[in-house]
């Protein structure tokens, strides 16, 4: 895919503005194939709750806000088919199985279980179609203005040296692939760089899935700086000063703060500890699991397949993808995809309703109808 230039309207690929999942007729939604990024892009039609189960589980849609959003969908499309209680039921059971960690996936079906149980059996369909959508705006609506909070600190940083880009450490992808559009992570790099703030980002999440490549493209296709550095790198370019700020995503937050984001976060978290850089989480509330309080004892970490440790994908020479074995056959493997990373090393929480600590106090104060269940 060619480079562009930059914008200012929510995000682009070759220039034409997509949202990374839309519906397209009445039962029928259009993502894109994730699992091919980002070598390929290639949308693809979802036409049943089984097919959206199947992509949210294969990580054909993939990242804590689409997952639900998807999800969502899945539950109208069902719906479609049979709107008693009981299917409503089993729906939301199925989908809840396809992905442990992200909250967002649970959060989202019980908004449209709360709606739908009290929506007539006849109406239900259409309120569920509504609701999806109306799941898709508000994120879009909630990574907007989370970017505009995180923009201050970029801000603040190019004000501090203004001679040179300030740069920024991400990890995975937490991007408007990872969402509806604009992304969390992102979005605050985005209006930075449509601002006319020079930025670099260093991207990572090199093993073991490599979904640092998709923030690649998308901010190649954005037209921002960037470098793509091994998950092992973060901590050397701390020491030699080249990390102003690190900002990740989250597929959990706990009512005290704790989170829980791609494997490698937390090496991370440590390193910016250590040398004095502010590690950010741009946190959307769905994503804030007010139930939880210790993450590393209450967050299930998804344990996924081996072969994204034993093997890797990429174009062969023919230019065909294609999926090799890096690994004998005869060694173990152990795959958790995500950590949890303590409350205590985050600078501050990024949400769409301002910045705070990482601490029940803080957080309760921007969601105050939150306090009694934290
Ligand atoms: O490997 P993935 O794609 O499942 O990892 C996703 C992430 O960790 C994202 O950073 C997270 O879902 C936040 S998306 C805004």
């Amino acid at each position: 895919m060619a480079g562009l230039s930059g914008t200012t309207e929510p995000m682009k690929v070759q220039g034409k503005h997509y949202r990374s999942i839309r519906a397209v007729a009445p039962g029928i939604i259009e993502v894109i194939d994730q699992t091919r990024l980002p070598l390929e892009f290639e949308l693809c039609q979802l036409r049943s709750a089984g097919e959206t189960a199947d992509a949210i589980r294969s990580m054909l849609v993939r990242g804590a806000p689409l997952i639900g959003a998807t999800a969502a969908y899945g539950v109208a499309m069902a719906m479609r088919d049979d709107s008693s209680d009981a299917a409503l039921k089993e729906v939301v059971a199925m989908l809840g199985e396809t992905r442990p960690t992200a909250v967002n996936l649970h959060w989202a079906l019980a908004r449209m279980h709360a709606l739908l149980g009290n929506t007539p059996a006849s109406e239900r369909a259409d309120a569920a179609w509504e609701e999806a959508g109306r799941i898709c705006d508000e994120d879009v609506a909630i990574n907007e203005a989370i970017g505009r909070e995180g923009l201050e600190l970029i801000r603040e940083a190019h004000t501090r040296h203004p001679e040179r880009p300030v740069r920024i450490l991400t990890h995975c992808n937490a991007g408007w692939f990872a969402t509806v559009d604009w992304g969390t992570a992102t979005a605050p790099i985005y209006m930075a760089h449509a601002e006319g703030i020079p930025v670099l980002v260093w991207v990572d999440e090199t093993r073991p899935r490599n979904q640092g490549r998709i923030t690649a493209l998308e901010l190649q296709q954005q037209g921002i700086a960037h470098e793509y550095v091994v998950d092992s790198a973060g901590g050397h370019l701390m020491q030699h000063g080249l990390v102003d700020m690190v900002i990740t995503g989250c597929d959990r937050v706990t009512a005290r703060g704790d989170v829980c984001n791609k494997i490698g976060t937390y090496l991370k978290a440590l390193a910016a500890f250590d040398n004095e850089v502010p590690f950010y989480v741009a946190t959307p509330g769905p994503t804030i699991d007010w139930q939880l309080q210790d993450g590393l004892k209450e967050i299930p970490i998804e344990a996924r397949a081996a072969t994204e440790v034993s093997c890797i994908s990429g174009l062969s020479e023919s230019g065909a993808l294609s999926t090799v074995r890096i690994l004998a056959d005869t060694t173990a493997v152990r795959n958790d995809a995500f950590d949890v990373t303590p409350a205590r090393l985050v600078t501050e929480l990024i949400t769409e309703r301002g910045r705070c600590a990482a601490s029940a106090l803080a957080m309760t104060a921007l969601y105050p109808e939150q306090a009694g269940r934290a």
